[in-house]
């Protein structure tokens, strides 16, 4: 069974809005693949589309090589995340959990052991109606392992949980990916999968911008920067941008500088007796990267609404 989801040319449309628009990518074991985009980019609809939940009006998408529809137990399969709401509220955690695993042929003891993993143990009976946002995410996670599939999908996971829960998953996907499994997770928080992802596919418009490695993403944008400390923010910013630098205010006394080597930056400072307390060379974080990569994407869909 091959660890991977491979998405190609999806085209799909609701009414006239353009959904997916040559959506194509692959998801390869082994990592933890960050699917990221504004809002409306097409995450959820690709999910959708590669679940068999959205038929897609070109293009097709494989999980372990074979169409969704073609797997007769799905959920060994790949294990997926979509809607952390769709559940039975009078049902408890462990009753939906064992409707889900006897569709699948699969036991009570692997029930157990899944609420055990996303730490629900003590609430399994409890109705999941009356479940927080971030307990129904974890329920919704247990329910996507109980396959114990080599291709995870989860649609931002970490919306609504607390502050442990963002830590916890942030370790639980790593170990999935460190157990060879392909896992594709949507986010809106960079700075969760700056930690958590290896790779980037960055969508805007219902197609992929990019589709990098985090660490080639921030080499990237770190390149040719430099960071500055000081709190002569104003003579600093005049001094350099005299001698043709780009400078930004990124914090209270912090400055980003482009198109100036570092050594030239500390020369012009003392040579205008400026104070500083730190030049040095720039490491972008994964926000940063995101924000210029997605610019235009936003920028056009703020005409079109
Ligand atoms: N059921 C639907 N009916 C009509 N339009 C839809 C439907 N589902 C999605 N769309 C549209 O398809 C486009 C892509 O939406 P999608 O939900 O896939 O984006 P997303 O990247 O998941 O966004 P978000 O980050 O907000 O979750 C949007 O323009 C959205 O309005
Ligand atoms: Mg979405």
């Amino acid at each position: 069974m091959q660890a991977t989801i491979e998405v190609s040319g999806l085209r799909k449309r609701f009414g006239r809005t353009p959904a997916l628009d040559g959506m194509s990518f692959t998801v390869q074991p082994g990592q933890v693949t960050g699917f990221v985009g504004p809002n409306g980019a097409g995450k959820s609809t690709t999910m959708r589309v590669i679940l068999g939940l959205d038929a897609a009006e070109e293009g097709y998408a494989l999980v372990g090589g074979r169409p969704y529809a073609s797997l007769r137990t799905p959920l060994r399969h790949i294990g997926a995340l979509l809607d952390a709401a769709a559940l039975q509220p009078s049902r408890s955690a462990r009753n939906h959990l064992l409707w889900l695993a006897h569709s699948q042929g699969l036991g009570v003891r692997r029930v157990d052991e899944v609420l055990e993993q996303v730490g629900l143990t003590s609430a399994a009976r409890r109705k999941a109606g009356g479940f927080s946002l971030g307990m129904r995410q974890r329920l919704g996670i247990a329910a996507a392992l109980l396959g114990d599939p080599p291709v995870l999908m989860l649609d931002e996971p970490v919306n609504g949980l607390d502050p442990e829960g963002i830590v916890w998953i942030r370790g639980f996907l790593r170990s999935l990916a460190a157990e060879g499994r392909a896992v594709l997770v949507s986010s809106h928080l960079m700075s969760e999968l700056q930690d958590a992802a290896d790779h980037l596919v960055v969508v805007g418009r219902g197609r992929v911008i990019t589709d990098t490695s985090v660490a080639d993403l921030i080499a990237a944008t770190s390149n040719g920067r430099v960071t500055l400390r000081t709190t002569a923010g104003e003579p600093a910013m005049s001094a350099l941008a005299h001698a043709g630098a780009i400078v930004t205010v990124t914090g209270r006394d912090t400055l980003l500088v482009s198109g100036l080597p570092g050594e030239r930056v500390v020369a012009l400072l003392n040579a205008n007796a400026v104070p500083f307390s730190e030049v040095s060379a720039h490491r972008a974080t994964l926000e940063e990267a995101y924000l210029e990569l997605t610019r235009d994407a936003v920028e056009f869909r703020g005409e079109t609404r």
